[in-house]
Formats: structure tokens, C-alpha cells, sequence
């Protein structure tokens, strides 16, 4: 069957929408993740933008590139020569590097953003293109905004990068203009029209302004495209982009209609989703097609009835093939290090050594506190143990004292390089004094910009999820935590944010954005 190559762009598109950065060490995270899932290329940077993306490209590529059966590793470059020589800096590491390039083709881009003629540009994309070909055999290029650039003009530029050695064209609809039977229009146009076009690989790269990404990405492969650019959760600039999980399941699940097949391993969806949800402090919303909360609830009793009696009526995917346990009951205060180790490996979690010894005790903690331990109970507290592990300031202890006549107190102990620090604070509820000793503690002042909190499991006794997002001195961070205690959650959100503003010293300044 005909294969799609799954081109994920989470860490570089999605990561540069707002309230979505990724420090190095989560974008190492979600590479790793992003493997285990099997996409066929991880776009991890765009490493002219700033040295943390440089970094943050570079460790992907030596890091999870260089494993066995490994994503291609790509790092994105506009056309000048200097952007390409540092992109190949960054991924050059990778068994199968690739560099990415583009440049706008529409004559508004031309004319207001980049001041050139259609000449210049042609010129500048087929030097560009050559450029790369001297480093990899792997290039890329993109002619941004290909959905309202004249087409005959997009065409020649296509002919000329695939004739200067580009062996993947990627056609993006960079505003989120086109629709469907258009856009499919387009794709086969091009395949008609440009020279030398059964060289390349014909790549598609939607947005979602009018909520059309998936289905003008799907539509292109009745058209002949056999690469799609997407992200986890549907994120990306402004709309964001084709949802990758959208996408997967809908090739799967109507693989009678498309009949083509990609590598991914569904099974990793839920927990790709969740990891991303957790490393940005972004939740997806609860109605969101395959990975939402409500995607697998049956609420209406006439559902619920028929799903009972046959779940084929209402269910056209199972939660299993996303990796969506149904809240079965696991293991309970006496299950030792080698249950919860399988356990954790059945849910995708393969932990060995410290990150073992760290999830056993943190299960420990909680199956002391709660009498029934989930699935969903163990991902919440292992992806906040993989996040808070590697922060500076770990959370040792926490006193609190609340209640209707008193002025809420708490007393923190956090612990950093070895050294223990402990302070008090004050607030106008408990959380907002835990708040207050934490920055007692650090000197580093954050302000609440949003908080949100929600039940892993149903329950009084469930796992509770915080997310916030604060303002450190005009940077805005997002961070989760995880405990049955909400105090407890919310501190330990708290200082994941500021870990992440603390290990961010020299923080990224965007120099450029395509
Ligand atoms: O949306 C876009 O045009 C892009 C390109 C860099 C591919 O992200
Ligand atoms: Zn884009």
C-alpha cells in the first residue's frame, strides 16, 4: 500500500506560536516521544532564529537522531547562505539529516514583507537549494504563502529548486486561505505543470485559519502528495496547524477511502498528546477530535444504550489503538518496583535507574493517599515527575494553614543543587501563600496570569492536574503539576514555570520568523 510520510513540525511551527516555547530539554522530551511514535521526520528548529533553537536543534539531532531506526532530523533555514550553513551546524549530527528552505513566492510577501522581485526570489531559492545539496542530500524547499502566489510564477520556481536538487517540494498554505477541492486542485496542477516533479517528493503544509487544515491536507492526496506536515494537538502559528493525530487516525480509520498507510504508531497517540499538553501547560480542549477528554465519552443515555449493546454503533475507533487506557484499575499501595516498572512500560513509560526510583516513590506517595490507582492517575504523575525532575528547584516540603477568620500562611522547603532553602508567605488563599514563599525563596517574582485545574480520574480522592501560566518580568512561562493534594499540584505547577524561566538564563530572543 501507498505509504505517507508523516513530517511533524510540533518543535518548530507549533513551538513558535505563543504560550508554546519549548526549552531545550522538553524539546528533547517530545523528540524522544515524537521516536517512539514513529513519525518519519521530526522538524526540530528553525536554528538561525536564536541559540536555543540552535541548541535545542542540535541536541535532537545528536541525541534522538542518532538512534537505531531514528526520525529524519530537520531543521528549517530561509534562503540566505548563512541561514543554511547553521541550520547544517545544527543537524548535521543526525544519521539522516535534512535542511528545509524556503522563501515566499506571492507577490504580496514579495512586495511588502521582503522587497524583491520574482527574479530575486528565483535566483535566491535555486542558490539556496544548491547551497544545501553541497551538505545533504536531503533539501527541502517551500514556497510560503503557495496558496495566493501566482501560480505559473510558484511553478518555475518549483521546476528550478527540483532542477538545483530539491527532492522534497512542500506546498504550504501558509495563511489558511485554500479549501479542499481548490487546494487538491492545486496540488494535481502542479504535479501536471512543473518540470522534472517525479523527482520530489510533493509535501503539503496547511494552516487552520478557517479550521480547513486537516481536510485540505487529506484532500491533496487524492492529488498525489505523499508527505504531510502536521503537529501534535493541532499546534502552530495562530490557528495552528493540521492536527497530526487528526490526520493519522483519519487515514486509519478510512484506509477503505485513502487507501494509503503511514509508519505511525497509534497506540502513542494519547500519551504524545498529553506529554505536550504537560511540557506547555496548554490542555487540548475537551471535544477535540481523537485525543480530547470527552472524544470517547458516551453521554446521551440512547449512546450509551447502543454502545453498551454493541460498540460498533457509535464507535467508529477504539480508545486502545490511541493508547487510551479506559481507567482500568492497576495496582494498588503493595505493588512493588517491578509491577509499577511493567505497568509503566505497558503505558509507553519505559523508566530505568533514577527516573524508576523517582516514579516509584512518587507512586508510593500517592498510593498512601488514594485507595485506587489509574492508569491516567500513573501518566499524570509520571509526565509530572519527567518535567519536574529536571527543573532547579525541587519541591521538599510544604506547610499550609487556611481557613474561614485566619490569613492563610504556608511555610515551603525547596531544594536546589544539594542545598536546602526554606521560607514563609502570606496570601489571600492558600495557593497564593504557597506562591508567596516560593518567591520568597527564589527572589524571582511570577504573577498568576491563569490557572486551571482538572481531575485526572473521577473521584474525591483523583489526581488533580494544575496548569498556570505567569508572568516572570514580561516573559509569560506555562507550567503543570500533579498531586491528589490541589495545594501540592498548584506549588509544584508554580515552580515548573519558574524552573523553566530559571534554566532559560540568556533567553530566546527571536531574531526571525518566516
Ligand atoms: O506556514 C508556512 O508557510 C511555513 C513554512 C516555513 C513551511 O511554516
Ligand atoms: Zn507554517
Amino acid at each position: 500500500m501507498d505509504r505517507v510520510i508523516i513530517f511533524d513540525t510540533t518543535l518548530r511551527d507549533g513551538e513558535q506560536a505563543p504560550g508554546f516555547s519549548m526549552n531545550t530539554m522538553e524539546k528533547l522530551e517530545m523528540a524522544r516521544q515524537l521516536a517512539r511514535l514513529n513519525v518519519d521526520v521530526i522538524e526540530a528548529g528553525f536554528p538561525i532564529s536564536s541559540d536555543e533553537d540552535f541548541e535545542a536543534t542540535r541536541e535532537v539531532a545528536r541525541q534522538v537522531g542518532t538512534l537505531d531506526g531514528a526520525p529524519i532530523i530537520c531543521g528549517l533555514s530561509r534562503v540566505g547562505l548563512g541561514d543554511i550553513d547553521r541550520c547544517w551546524e545544527a543537524v548535521k549530527y543526525a544519521r539522516r539529516p535534512r535542511i528545509h528552505t524556503f522563501v515566499a513566492t506571492s507577490d504580496i510577501h514579495l512586495k511588502y514583507k521582503l522587497r524583491k522581485s520574482r527574479a530575486e526570489v528565483l535566483k535566491a531559492s535555486v542558490e539556496a537549494v544548491r547551497h544545501a545539496r553541497a551538505y545533504c542530500d536531503d533539501v527541502e524547499f517551500s514556497p510560503e504563502d503557495a496558496s495566493r502566489s501566482d501560480f505559473d510564477y510558484m511553478c518555475d520556481v518549483l521546476s528550478a529548486v527540483i532542477d538545483a536538487g530539491a527532492r522534497t517540494i512542500n506546498i504550504p498554505d501558509t495563511v489558511g486561505y485554500a479549501i479542499p477541492r481548490e487546494w487538491a486542485e492545486r496540488i494535481a496542477r502542479i504535479r501536471e505543470k512543473v518540470d522534472g516533479v517525479e523527482k520530489a517528493v510533493v509535501s503539503v503544509h496547511c494552516h487552520n485559519d478557517l479550521g480547513q487544515a486537516v481536510a485540505n491536507s487529506l484532500a491533496a492526496l487524492a492529488s498525489g502528495a505523499r508527505q504531510i506536515e502536521c503537529a501534535m494537538n493541532g499546534i502552530g502559528e495562530r490557528a495552528g496547524n493540521a492536527s497530526l493525530e487528526e490526520i493519522v487516525m483519519a487515514l486509519r480509520t478510512r484506509k477503505d477511502f485513502f487507501g494509503v498507510e503511514t509508519g505511525v504508531k497509534t497506540e502513542e497517540l494519547f500519551k504524545t498528546s498529553r506529554l505536550l499538553s504537560h511540557i506547555t501547560g496548554v490542555h487540548v480542549q475537551p471535544n477535540k477530535a481523537v485525543v480530547g477528554e470527552n472524544a470517547f465519552a458516551h453521554e446521551a443515555g440512547i449512546h450509551q444504550d447502543g454502545v453498551l449493546k454493541e460498540k460498533l454503533t457509535y464507535e467508529i475507533m477504539k480508545p486502545e489503538d490511541i493508547g487510551r487506557s479506559s481507567n482500568k484499575l492497576v495496582l494498588g499501595k503493595h505493588s512493588g518496583r517491578a509491577a509499577l516498572s511493567a505497568r509503566l512500560k505497558e503505558l509507553g513509560f519505559d523508566l530505568a535507574g533514577g527516573d524508576l526510583d523517582r516514579a516509584f516513590k512518587a507512586f508510593k506517595d500517592l498510593a498512601d493517599r488514594k485507595k485506587e490507582v489509574y492508569d491516567e492517575d500513573l501518566v499524570a504523575l509520571v509526565t509530572d515527575e519527567m518535567t519536574q525532575s529536571e527543573g532547579a528547584y525541587v519541591l521538599d516540603y510544604l506547610h499550609v494553614l487556611s481557613g474561614t477568620n485566619v490569613i492563610p500562611s504556608a511555610t515551603v522547603k525547596l531544594r536546589k543543587d544539594g542545598q536546602t532553602f526554606q521560607d514563609s508567605g502570606i496570601g489571600d488563599g492558600p495557593v497564593d501563600a504557597v506562591l508567596a514563599a516560593i518567591d520568597a525563596i527564589t527572589g524571582v517574582k511570577g504573577r498568576l496570569q491563569d490557572y486551571a485545574i482538572r481531575a485526572a480520574t473521577s473521584g474525591k480522592d483523583a489526581v488533580g492536574e494544575v496548569s498556570v501560566k505567569v508572568d516572570f518580568d514580561g516573559t509569560v512561562v506555562s507550567g503543570k503539576g500533579a498531586s491528589t493534594d490541589v495545594i501540592e499540584a498548584s506549588a509544584r505547577a508554580y515552580l515548573s514555570a519558574l524552573n523553566r524561566i530559571v534554566r532559560a538564563s540568556g533567553q530566546r530572543t527571536r531574531e526571525v520568523g518566516p
